[in-house]
C-alpha cells in the first residue's frame, strides 16, 4: 500500500478499507491528463520562483520518462498505488529522488482530480463530437442521393402523409446537429481550471493561476475554490448530453428494427452488421441496432447515478465524488461505441426504394391532399375533411385507394370534384407541392440540404 499521507497514522489502514477507498483501478484512465497537469503546475511554480528552474528541469523531465514508460507499457500502473496521482508522484519520487517531493507544493489531490476530470472530459468532448459528426455525414449523403425517394411518414406507426427518404433523414440531421452544439455548449461553460484551488480555500502560494490555465488551454482560472473542487456540473450536463444522443441514436434503432422486419422490408442491413440464429437457419437479426437501443438504459443511468451522489454533499470536497468516474467513463465509451458501430450499419445499409415507395401508395396517405383539393375549390376544410373520410369509408369497403376511384363516383360522393383530383392526388404532387422550410418538396429539401453541407464545412 502505498499512501500519500501516512504522516498522523498509528496504524495500518485495514486491507478492506484501502481497496474499498482506492480509485486506481478506474482512474488510471486519465494518467495523461494528471502528467500533463503536473507539468503546468510545476512550469507555474518556477516562474513564481517557488521552484527553482534547476528542479522545474528535473521534475520535467521525471514526469515525461514517466509518460513515456506508461504508454509503452515499459511502467505498469498497479494496485498498490491508492490512485493515479500517488502513482505519478511516487515513481516521480523514486527516479529523480528529492525534487519529485516538491511536486506537490500548493496543490491538493482534490484540485488536481478535479483538474484531471476536466481535462479527460474535454478531451472526451473533442472526440464524441468528432464520431456525430461522422453520422451527420452519411446522413448528408443519404438524403442528398433521397430526394425523390417517396416513402410514407407516420404518426402513431399509422400512415399519414407521403414524404421522402431525404427529409426522413433530415430529422435525425437535425437531432444530431443539436447534440454537437449541447457539447459545444458544455465545453464552452466548462473551459474553466480549477488547478490552484487548494483542497478548498486556495493557497498561500504566490500561484499565477491564469498562467497554468492558459499552458493547458482553458479561458482562465475558476473563481471561488470551494466551488473549483466540487463543482462536477459539468459531468451532469456530459452525461445528459450523452443520454440525449444515445435517445436519438435508439429511436433511429428502432426505426431500423422495424424497417428491417419482413412486414415492411424498407432496408437491409449489411450482413456485416447483422447476427444469424444458433437455431433458425432463416435468421438475419439487427441486433447492432437492439444493442444500441438496450445500452441507452446504462447511460440513462450514469446520469440518474450522478445526480442522486451529487444532491447531498455539502461543500466542499467530498470523497462521495470519486464515483463520477466509473459511471462517466463508462458512459462516454459505450456511446462512443455506439456511434461508431451505427455509423457503420447506417452507411453499408440499403435502402430498398420501391418497397418504400409502393407503401406510400397504400394507405390512404394523399387524403390530406384531396381535402386540400377541394379547399381549393371554395369548400371549408370542415367540411372537405368529412367528404374526403367518406371517400375512404367507400375505398376501404371496396378495397381500392382514392387513386382508383372513377370521377362518377368522386361526383356521387361531391359534385365539386373534376378531373384534375387525380393530378392533385398523385404521390409526386402530394410531395412535391410541400415545399415551405423544412417541408419535403424536392425545393424546400435542397435548400436545406445546401445549408446542412455549408453547416458540415464550417463545423
Ligand atoms: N480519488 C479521489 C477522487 O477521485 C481523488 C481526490 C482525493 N482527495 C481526498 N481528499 N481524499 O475524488
Amino acid at each position: 500500500m502505498a499512501q500519500l499521507w501516512g504522516g498522523r497514522f498509528t496504524k495500518e489502514t485495514d486491507k478492506l478499507v484501502y481497496n474499498f477507498n482506492a480509485s486506481i483501478s478506474f482512474d488510471q484512465k486519465f494518467y495523461k491528463q494528471d502528467i500533463k497537469g503536473s507539468m503546468a503546475h510545476v512550469k507555474m511554480l518556477a516562474k513564481q520562483g517557488i521552484l527553482t528552474e534547476d528542479e522545474r528541469d528535473q521534475i520535467l523531465e521525471g514526469l515525461e520518462g514517466i509518460l513515456a514508460d506508461v504508454e509503452s507499457g515499459k511502467l505498469k500502473i498497479t494496485s498498490e498505488y491508492e490512485d493515479i496521482h500517488s502513482f505519478v508522484e511516487a515513481n516521480l519520487i523514486d527516479r529523480i529522488g528529492d525534487a519529485g517531493k516538491k511536486l506537490h507544493t500548493g496543490r491538493s489531490r482534490n484540485d488536481q482530480v478535479a483538474l484531471d476530470m476536466k481535462l479527460y472530459v474535454r478531451d472526451e468532448i473533442t472526440e464524441i463530437d468528432a464520431l456525430v459528426k461522422e453520422v451527420l455525414v452519411t446522413l448528408e449523403k443519404i438524403m442528398e442521393e433521397n430526394i425523390h425517394t417517396y416513402m410514407p411518414g407516420f404518426t402513431h406507426l399509422q400512415k399519414a402523409q407521403p414524404i421522402t427518404l431525404a427529409h426522413h433523414m433530415g430529422a435525425y440531421f437535425e437531432m444530431f446537429r443539436r447534440d454537437r452544439g449541447r457539447l459545444a455548449d458544455i465545453y464552452k461553460r466548462m473551459n474553466y481550471c480549477p488547478l490552484g484551488s487548494g483542497a478548498l480555500a486556495g493557497t498561500t502560494y504566490p500561484l499565477d493561476r491564469a498562467y497554468t490555465a492558459e499552458l493547458l488551454g482553458f479561458d482562465g482560472p475558476t473563481l471561488n475554490s470551494m466551488d473549483s473542487v466540487s463543482d462536477r456540473d459539468y459531468v451532469i450536463e456530459l452525461l445528459s448530453a450523452l443520454s440525449t444522443i444515445m435517445m436519438h441514436l435508439s429511436r433511429f434503432s428502432e426505426e431500423i428494427i422495424i424497417w428491417n422486419t419482413n412486414e415492411y422490408q424498407f432496408v437491409d442491413i449489411d450482413d456485416a452488421y447483422s447476427t444469424g440464429s444458433s437455431i433458425m437457419p432463416q435468421k438475419k437479426n439487427p441486433d447492432i441496432a437492439e444493442l444500441v437501443r438496450g445500452k441507452t438504459g446504462r447511460v440513462y443511468a450514469a446520469l440518474m447515478s450522478m445526480l442522486t451522489t451529487m444532491k447531498g454533499i455539502p461543500l466542499a470536497y467530498n470523497k462521495d465524488m470519486q464515483e463520477d468516474k466509473e459511471l462517466t467513463f463508462d458512459a462516454i465509451d459505450t456511446v462512443k461505441g455506439c456511434l461508431a458501430l451505427f455509423n457503420g450499419m447506417l452507411s453499408t445499409m440499403r435502402f430498398k426504394k420501391d418497397r418504400m415507395e409502393n407503401s406510400a401508395k397504400n394507405g390512404f396517405t394523399n387524403a390530406t391532399d384531396a381535402a386540400d383539393y377541394l379547399v381549393g375549390k371554395g369548400v371549408p376544410f370542415r367540411d372537405a375533411h368529412g367528404i374526403v373520410g367518406r371517400l375512404v369509408l367507400y375505398c376501404i369497403d371496396k378495397g381500392i385507394s382514392l387513386d382508383d376511384m372513377k370521377l362518377e363516383e368522386y361526383k356521387a360522393i361531391s359534385p365539386v370534384f373534376e378531373d384534375d383530383i387525380y393530378d392533385a392526388i398523385s404521390m409526386k404532387n402530394c410531395v412535391e407541392r410541400r415545399n415551405t422550410i423544412g417541408a419535403p418538396g424536392a425545393d424546400a429539401m435542397q435548400a436545406v440540404i445546401e445549408q446542412n453541407k455549408k453547416y458540415l464545412q464550417e463545423n
